[in-house]
């Protein structure tokens, strides 16, 4: 496979065919093309396939201690039992637990167990509910051993990450001693709990082996590393694992890597000759997929009588299991948000025997925004400044950390178009000033901050001389709308209506496209297409002894000046391309991120300390905006988790012996569609050329920045209560609220 276009991003990009496309496709806000058979539930998820051979399940056996040896398995009783096939504790390849982003395979071996919930085997069965009932009876002998549980009480035991991490410290000037002799400054710690990925749509798998071949359809993000992953872990050939993962129902980082299902049902399958169907339940997912630490942040702030930051510092503490490098990069949006001479962003890690933490939507950002965000409104309020007109004042005009340029920002422009689509003038500065009978009404407003990136991808794209577009990539769509916006940007070049273009992904045959992740999907995949298909509008204008950017495509016909001939009669049979996208200097040059801010309306009852989100409305910067109904679902859904994540969510630890006790969506709470107002959402005109040929920027992960602070300090104007302890639940209200 040759590839006929390639470009690095070295150099901002030109004017593209993207640009002078003419079908109106791109922009437009063109509904999901496969949402019809959505709803009408005709499309495949991972369990939903249907394959060759009697199905047999797999249901897991997970360890019901914090820490400590396996001593043994009594599986007598269990291999008795009815339908049961195999009940396998004793393979050197199980898996103990999912792998991420940055794992090339899944941790092995049952000796030891190091947190509650990790996997020490499978029963296989004829049923699901034969497989679980085994799984049961399967009985483990153990030793447990003492295990660190405790985030709160270790605080202590934090150590640095190191030059080499993923965000290392950076740390300017003397904080604490512009702190001493500011006119204001805050010194704030904030605490948020455990955040747990639940996706709707279960981690699972379907496994079979033809020979030494084996094809799997899981639940992936990223397809060349769930392959690369599955190959690792059961020490094959790559060549001869195919994964598919067509459709996946949500993803959010945890099915960044690979999950155990996949391996467990391919290590079934082959012990019994037979496909095996797997899912890890919601309760077990608790534990098995890697969560999002919890964090202590500490936000320091000084000003001066001006309102200008001289100080900003954001040091937190997060954790990890043992052996595991990531950790939440908590102070990631953070480093070039505000001015401040005095700055200081550092992470320490403390060593817990709980699961795995990982990669949640928006690491750093989700949570590092709340305590930003929330200490920048008490901050504005202590100098006496309104809080949108605090954060313009500290407006940089580069990367006031590493002293670069931005790409684009526009963060002031969203400040201000906010504060006028909600009515930011007519708010109360004092809190406990608005009431409606027992509720008591606040308003509260915050930035919001995404770190931009961009990954290799390749992508083919193929032009019939019939004017139809076929598009194929590994690229995964996680219900974000990847299928929709790629066939508008080929449909866009090509000059196909949408309905004539057919985008084929989530194959690991197909050319390697990323995937899923870090907010750079639509980037990376959709910048591959776009170089194909523009790679395929050059053939035609040479065909045609025309210069490339003469030519426009539309309804099937290759247009140029007066001319407008049929594409029939310039492509013989079909032209095909493969586009080509490599990150370059750009992102090293320039600070790239994607911005919003949030105004949101609560209202507190005073009886209950009960919060209600009342009105929610968001602008966005975020670079070119390719289909803005797919673009405002993947804000909402930030914003609706972020909503979450401020009054609701989080994982409760039994610090006594490492469980999640919460582990189902009835006791971990997320928001329903009654909690949720309605949300206002604007994105402004922008075009990025510093970040890759469409000139688009992230928005998978930018919603849930920031939304959490606001309600927060809306809750502050309505109450006169700060909290600083998320999620801000209505125990930590009542007392301060007033009593008449
Ligand atoms: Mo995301 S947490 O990089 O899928």
């Amino acid at each position: 496979m040759s590839d006929d276009a390639e470009l690095k991003m070295d150099r901002p990009v030109g004017e593209t065919a993207l640009d002078r496309g003419v079908q109106g496709l791109v922009g437009e806000p063109v509904p999901r093309v496969e949402g019809r058979r959505k709803v009408a539930g005709d499309v495949p998820y991972a369990l939903d396939h249907r394959v060759d051979g009697q199905l047999a399940h797999g249901f897991a056996i997970c360890a019901s201690i914090g820490r400590g040896r396996v001593e043994g398995f009594d599986t007598e009783e269990a291999s008795a039992m009815p339908g049961v096939l195999a009940v396998i504790v004793d393979d050197p390849l199980i898996p103990r637990e999912t792998g991420g982003f940055s794992d090339k395979k899944l941790v092995r071996g049952t000796g030891q167990v190091e947190h509650w919930g990790q996997t020490l085997g499978v029963v296989i069965a004829e049923s699901f509910e034969q497989a679980r009932a085994a799984a049961n009876a399967v009985r483990v002998r153990y030793t447990s051993e003492e295990g660190r549980y405790d985030a709160s009480a270790s605080h202590g035991t934090a150590k640095p990450t190191g030059k080499d991490a993923m965000l290392p410290d950076l740390v300017m000037g003397d904080v604490d001693g512009a702190l001493k002799h500011a006119e204001h400054a805050l010194d704030r710690t904030y605490t948020t709990p455990t955040h747990i990925h639940a996706a709707m749509e279960p981690h699972a798998a379907i496994a079979w082996w033809e020979g030494d071949k084996l094809t799997v359809y899981n639940s992936s993000q990223i397809l060349s590393l769930a392959k690369s992953m599955l190959a690792a872990s059961l020490d094959i050939d790559e060549k001869n694992v195919h994964v598919m993962s067509p459709f996946v129902g949500g993803g959010f980082g945890g099915k960044g890597g690979l999950g155990v299902e996949s391996v467990f049902a391919a290590l079934g399958a082959r012990k019994i000759g037979r496909p095996v169907k797997m899912a890890i339940t919601r309760q077990q997912l608790f534990h098995l997929v890697y969560r999002r630490s919890e964090t202590s942040q500490r936000i320091r702030l000084a000003c001066g009588a001006d309102g200008k930051l001289t100080a900003f510092g954001h040091d937190s503490i997060v954790s990890q299991k043992p052996g595991r490098d990531f950790f939440e990069p908590c102070a990631f949006g953070s480093i070039a948000l505000y001015r401040g001479e005095n700055r200081s962003f550092t992470q320490r890690v403390m060593t817990l025997d709980l699961p795995e933490t990982g990669s949640v939507r928006a690491p750093g950002e989700a949570v590092g925004m709340l305590a930003v965000e929330c200490a920048m409104d008490e901050m504005a309020e202590m100098a006496g400044i309104d809080p949108v007109e605090f954060r313009k004042l500290n407006e940089p005009k580069e990367d006031p950390s590493r002293h670069r340029p931005f790409s684009e920002r526009h963060l002031v422009a969203c400040l201000d178009e906010g504060a006028r689509q909600f009515g930011w003038s007519r708010r109360s500065a004092s809190p406990g000033k608005k009431r409606e009978g027992d509720w008591l009404i606040g308003h509260g407003m915050a930035s919001c901050i995404r770190i931009n990136q961009l990954s290799e991808a390749r992508a083919r794209v193929r032009l019939a001389a019939n004017g139809d577009v076929t598009v194929e990539a590994d690229m995964t769509d996680i219900g974000t709308g990847s299928y929709t916006i790629l066939a508008q940007i080929a449909g866009e070049i090509l000059g196909a209506p949408i309905e004539r273009v057919s985008v084929r992904l989530g194959d690991s045959d197909f050319p390697k496209a990323f995937g899923s992740g870090g907010s750079m999907g639509a980037a990376s995949a959709g910048s591959a297409v776009e170089l194909a298909a523009e790679d395929i509008l050059k053939t035609i204008a040479m065909k045609l002894g025309i210069e490339a950017r003469e030519l426009k495509l539309k309804d099937g016909h290759a247009i140029a000046g007066e001319r407008r001939v049929p594409l029939s009669e310039c492509v013989d049979r079909s032209i095909e391309a493969i586009g080509h996208i490599e990150p370059g200097k750009m992102e090293d040059k320039f600070d790239q991120a994607s911005y919003g801010a949030h105004f949101v309306e609560v209202g507190v009852n005073r009886s209950s300390g009960e919060t209600r989100v009342r009105k929610v409305t968001s602008v966005f910067a975020a670079g070119r905006i390719l289909d803005p109904q797919t673009a405002r679902s993947q804000v909402i859904g930030g914003i609706i988790w972020g909503i979450g994540g401020a009054l609701t969510e989080g994982g409760e630890v039994d610090t006594r012996y490492g469980s999640i006790v919460n582990h189902d969506l009835a006791e971990y709470h997320v928001p329903v569609n009654a909690d949720i107002p309605p949300i206002d959402i604007t994105f402004l005109p922008e075009l990025d050329n510093k970040t890759n040929p469409l000139k688009i920027k992230g928005i998978g992960e930018l919603g849930i920045s920031g939304i959490g602070a606001a309600v927060n300090n809306a809750i502050y104007n309505a109450t006169g209560v700060r909290v600083y302890d998320f999620p801000v639940t209505l125990d930590k209200l009542l007392e301060g609220l007033p009593q008449e």
